[in-house]
């Protein structure tokens, strides 16, 4: 793929690398790609980040075709550019692009064009402790229109933000609202895909969890409001006395590639894994009786996310007693150990930025 670069004329001022927050900065330049069915993929360059003129009539403004990705880049001790698993994101974003009628990137050029912007853009890469810089890669029909058919023109953009923790108290337990009114997906829908649409379908049970006091939302399953998927936009995992349980991928579960990795290290423990169906009644029942030692979200974004307790109509359960548990703690220190280059790479998921 040959990318072009236009420089920006002046560059920002760098943030405060102690009060980053997460997706509040954005770096000075972004990387852009158009596809449409004549050319195909065409015009990879890099340029100044700025704002994208669109003609009111873009499709992806009306039907909402938009496919999203989120991954980390990392300095390792030695000041080392490092991507943790991008080809998992590559091969995501063609599922999730195939699924919603739209262009495919080959998953070579998404990770060479990841790897490309972020070279050109590692001065941004904060080196404070739990920082990273966040890349978000984003594809979306760009085609005038108001008939409903797959757009015949598409853009795939990069852009980078420097990141401190996703939850401004770090990695600290939160409280769980499991919602039995609003689902999430059904089988056959678009669960599995990283699409805008599954996002905004999901704020009004986020909402909800807010008023209540939580700060997120389990989801059952979209047929029988029986079965636990996922907690707002992560994976969950149990451990229920010496098992840890997760939903299985069938569809309507996102196949994260924190859950993926960390299954992978819980296996590689000898800990008993099962992706398997999981009632709220049993896991209320293990939260009442005490079997229910730990559950803790997985995502890129917040890497992990303890849950301290959970409520279902009405009933609250604690985990922990509302602390961070032991293997919660030591799956996070492992993870960001490997990717912050600071543990060996036994899985070899580290892709070294050259
Ligand atoms: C991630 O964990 O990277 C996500 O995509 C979650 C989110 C910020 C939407």
């Amino acid at each position: 793929m040959e990318i072009k670069v236009e420089r920006a004329k002046t560059l920002k001022e760098k943030p405060d690398q102690s009060n980053l927050g997460f997706g509040k900065y954005f770096t000075d330049h972004m990387f852009v790609y158009d596809w449409d069915s004549e050319k195909g993929w065409h015009d990879a360059r890099i340029v100044p980040y700025a704002p994208i003129q669109m003609d009111p009539a873009t499709m992806v403004l009306h039907y909402a075709q938009e496919t999203f990705e989120g991954l980390k880049a990392y300095r390792d001790p030695e000041g080392n550019v490092q991507l943790f698993r991008p080809e998992m994101n590559a091969k995501r974003m063609r599922n999730s692009n195939k699924r919603l009628c739209m262009a495919e990137l080959p998953e070579e050029e998404f990770v060479e064009a990841v790897e490309t912007l972020v070279k050109y853009e590692q001065d941004w890469i904060p080196t404070a402790p739990e920082t990273s810089l966040y890349i978000r890669p984003f594809m979306f029909a760009t085609e005038p229109g108001v008939g409903v058919h797959p757009a015949n023109k598409y853009k795939f953009v990069i852009i980078l933000t420097p990141v401190g923790n996703y939850y401004p108290e770090g990695v600290a337990p939160v409280k769980i609202w499991i919602e039995d009114e609003f689902v999430r997906a059904v089988k056959g829908g678009t669960g599995f895909t990283k699409c805008g649409g599954n996002y905004a379908g999901s704020l009004a049970a986020q909402v909800k969890a807010e008023e209540h006091g939580y700060t997120q939302v389990l989801w059952l399953d979209g047929q029988e409001r029986k079965y636990v998927e996922e907690v707002g936009s992560m994976n969950i995992m149990f451990l229920i006395n010496d098992t840890v349980v997760t939903a299985p991928l069938e569809g309507s579960v996102l196949p994260g590639v924190t859950r993926d990795s960390m299954l992978t290290i819980l296996r590689d423990w000898g800990y008993k894994v099962e992706e398997r169906h999981l009632s709220v009644d049993e896991l209320m029942e293990a939260g009442r009786t005490g079997a229910l030692k730990e559950a803790w979200g997985t995502g890129t974004a917040a890497v992990i996310s303890p849950v301290g307790e959970l409520c279902y109509k009405g009933e609250e359960v604690l985990i922990n007693d509302f602390k961070t548990g032991e293997l919660t703690q030591k799956l996070y220190d492992t993870l960001t150990g490997i990717q912050w280059g600071k543990l060996p790479d036994k899985f070899n998921w580290i892709h070294k930025v050259k």
